[in-house]
């Protein structure tokens, strides 16, 4: 599997002029990579990132929502097709924060898929839940619940992606050691496998997210197991960025 490194800009940079020059550094430092590169953008700027001529990277959303009418301020999975987006990130913890729940995150699945975007399902335990040692039971939850109803087929075919983003290690500085990253990784394949037997399972990809940088990216994938990464901080620096692609 090709290494697929996604960047969750959140809510920056403050301006399209900024948003552009970092757009089009990571476009040139990510030629010639092996790995697959994911910039996700605020919604706002995705036209016009969409509009530049990118020839490295892929573009993807921080969200979708389920349903077009009457949602104030929402954006559907298939807007967002229309400017390009081949991802979409969905449940990430900074949303589930915000009172997000496993139900909605399925629905946003469901979207995501049927509008023909890839998903990246971002799972992960609490500090605290970390200390109770519920993090299987979390991880077996949050993916059980948040792909309830989805089909063997649908999964084959989605291009899922699995973020294990454990939320202690998110803008921390204190990423998650190899070992846990590794157990995780097992403990969700093993869930993906009971759910949709081998084969749908294998063709999953599993990420991690939380403090990742171009120390400790490798490690994640070359120790962990994992097929990729998922960056916050370091993504909004282009030097840092291209650095973690480097290392594929
Ligand atoms: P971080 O964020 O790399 O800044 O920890 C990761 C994320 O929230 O996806």
């Amino acid at each position: 599997m090709r290494p697929l490194i996604v960047a969750n800009w959140k809510c920056n940079p403050s301006t399209f002029a900024d948003a552009k020059k970092l757009f089009t550094a990571v476009d040139r430092g990510a030629k010639g990579k092996r790995a697959t590169a994911v910039i996700c953008p605020p919604f706002v700027f995705i036209p016009g990132l969409s509009a530049l001529k990118k020839k490295n990277i892929k573009l993807g959303a921080q969200d979708a929502f389920f349903q077009e009418g009457p949602f104030t301020s929402q954006i559907s999975a298939k807007m967002l097709k229309q400017f390009g987006c081949e991802y979409a990130i969905i449940g990430h913890s900074e949303r589930r924060a915000l009172g997000e729940s496993d139900e909605i995150v399925n629905k946003k699945i469901k979207a995501v898929v049927s509008a023909g975007l890839c998903p990246i399902l971002c799972i992960g335990e609490s500090g605290q839940e970390r200390e109770e040692g519920k993090t299987k039971e979390v991880l077996e939850r949050q993916l059980g619940l948040g792909l309830k109803d989805i089909s063997r087929f649908k999964i084959q075919d989605s291009k899922l992606t699995i973020a294990y983003e454990p939320i202690w290690a998110i803008g921390t500085g204190n990423a998650c050691d190899t070992d846990r990253a590794k157990e995780a990784n097992i403990i969700i394949r093993k869930t993906m496998t009971r759910i949709y037997g081998k084969s749908a399972a294998n063709k999953v990809k599993i990420i991690y997210g939380g403090s990742t940088n171009p120390d400790n990216a490798l490690g994640f994938v070359k120790e962990a197991g994992m097929n990729g990464l998922l960056s916050g901080g370091a993504s909004l620096d282009a030097k840092k960025f291209i650095a973690i692609l480097s290392k594929f």
